[in-house]
């Protein structure tokens, strides 16, 4: 065959959130939905399971260090994310493992370790989604005055990436000859000792883990503020994101790839995925009637206590329901701060009131919808307008992403932009990532 016949068209990655039940957070209510989904082991396993049998390259845990009575409900009682991928670890064999830590309220050390562990011990799957930590509340679970402002947390962030890499490289690929003859476990020119001294951390090393199948896990960012990009750009290998549009999208898409560039890194090297929610059905009357099952179990209570989440949990209730957004200052802008700014833009430019922001924000539309085949067409427009690299899907209702499993992907597969298996057993073979250099090394 020639090279043109057997040309690969760019591929489409796909990861899925597994968060409760899916849907909004009254989907537990949700004649389909587990009410226990957030602490449900066997039914996480059989989400991830199901995943695998797609072909997705990941599942995605998020996370968060703070709650209160407000808080959305599969929040309150739901498990450490690095606890349940380890389980996941032993039940799954290809697809990636990705989960949040932050890098607010940890020590690189114990970072670095728990991900490498993670890591080893599921072949080279595992993923490490930075965030710098949104609620003002996690400080008073960490024994801190107050919470970091969001550009400190920032640069908490960057040093804190930094000392994480480094501690990854504390051992070459080959360090470990374990001769028994000659008695040599290690090889002490393949060990590397950090010795980092900077503005926030102090670390010594070495790690007491070494190198993966995959080098290093892999390296998420979720935050999409300036310093969110600009963090992503020197360091991260993915990028989760969310916009309404395809304009937003790629504006998003276009700024991150040209500040890959200005780091001296190809803009291959990262790929952004876009968080959109869908609902399949089997025509627009049958995905409404499941979008309203699913809506209509928020109360406009629940909806005011959500978004007010994003606002360092302002309580919305003390403003007129009918009445124009109200203008609450800055709040919110050390939390959430990318989302924050835009709730307020979107109310500005709609001429919203407190209800319609509340419901728009707690049970909102999915991002695609319809049959498979335009749920298939929406992915493939925004992948092929360079709007994103993949797509981490959540499911509009409890059983949208089991629909996405069966009716979609089989569907972007025929197309030729999703492939039919793993082309490896790593998340980096997945994701057609160079193999990492060792910094000591180079
Ligand atoms: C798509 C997306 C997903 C996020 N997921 C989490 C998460 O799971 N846990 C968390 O504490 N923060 C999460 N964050 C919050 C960010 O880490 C960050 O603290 C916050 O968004 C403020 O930063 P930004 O203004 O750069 O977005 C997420 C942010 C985005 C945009």
């Amino acid at each position: 065959m020639t090279s043109a016949n057997t040309h690969i068209p760019r591929q489409l990655r796909l990861g899925t959130i597994l968060q409760g039940a899916a849907g909004n957070m009254s989907a537990w209510r949700h004649p389909d939905a587990l009410a226990d989904s957030s602490i449900n082991f066997e039914y996480v396993r059989g989400l991830a399971q199901k995943a695998e049998q797609a072909k997705l390259d990941f599942v995605f845990i998020a996370d968060g260090l703070y709650i209160n009575e407000k808080s959305i409900p599969h929040f309150l009682n739901r498990f450490e994310p690095l606890t349940l991928l380890s389980a996941l670890a032993t039940s799954t064999r290809h697809i990636g493992l990705v989960g949040t830590l932050s890098t607010s309220y940890s020590e690189p050390f114990t970072t670095a370790r728990q991900f490498a562990s993670l890591d080893h011990i599921s072949g080279g799957r595992a993923g490490w989604n930075v965030v710098t930590s949104p609620l003002e509340g996690s400080a008073k679970n960490f024994t801190r005055d107050s919470h970091p402002e969001h550009a400190l947390r920032y640069r908490i962030a960057d040093e804190f990436l930094d000392v994480v890499k480094g501690l990854w490289d504390s051992w070459e690929d080959d360090a470990f000859p374990r001769n028994k003859e000659s008695g040599a476990f290690f090889d002490a020119k393949k060990l590397h000792t950090l010795t980092h001294k900077g503005e926030f951390f102090s670390v010594q090393g070495p790690l007491n883990i070494g190198r993966s199948k995959q080098g290093r896990p892999i390296v998420f960012q979720a935050g999409a503020s300036d310093d969110g990009k600009k963090l992503a750009a020197k360091h991260a290998d993915a990028i989760f994101t969310h916009h309404a549009s395809l304009a937003e999208a790629q504006a998003f898409y276009q700024d991150v790839k040209q500040q890959l560039e200005e780091n001296g890194r190809s803009r291959d090297a990262l790929h952004i995925f876009q968080g959109v929610s869908v609902i399949i059905g089997d025509d627009a009357a049958d995905v409404e009637r499941q979008y309203w099952q699913t809506a209509q179990l928020v109360s406009i209570t629940d909806a005011l206590n959500y978004l007010g989440r994003y606002f360092d949990h302002h309580d919305f209730s003390q403003h007129p329901l009918d009445a124009p957004f109200p203008d609450i200052g800055d709040i919110g802008k050390n939390s959430f701060r990318s989302t924050t700014d835009e709730i307020k833009r979107n109310a500005r430019e709609k001429g919203q009131t407190l209800r319609e922001v509340a419901l728009e924000a707690a049970t909102p539309r999915p991002v695609f919808s319809g049959t498979p085949e335009q749920v298939a067409d929406g992915l493939q427009q925004w992948f092929d307008a360079y709007a994103a690299d993949g797509f981490i899907i959540s499911g509009g209702t409890p059983l949208s992403f089991t629909h996405f499993a069966d009716r979609v992907v089989p569907i972007l597969q025929s197309r030729g932009i999703f492939r039919r298996d793993y082309p490896g057993t790593t998340l980096r073979d997945s994701f057609d990532l160079p193999w990492p250099l060792n910094r000591f090394t180079q």
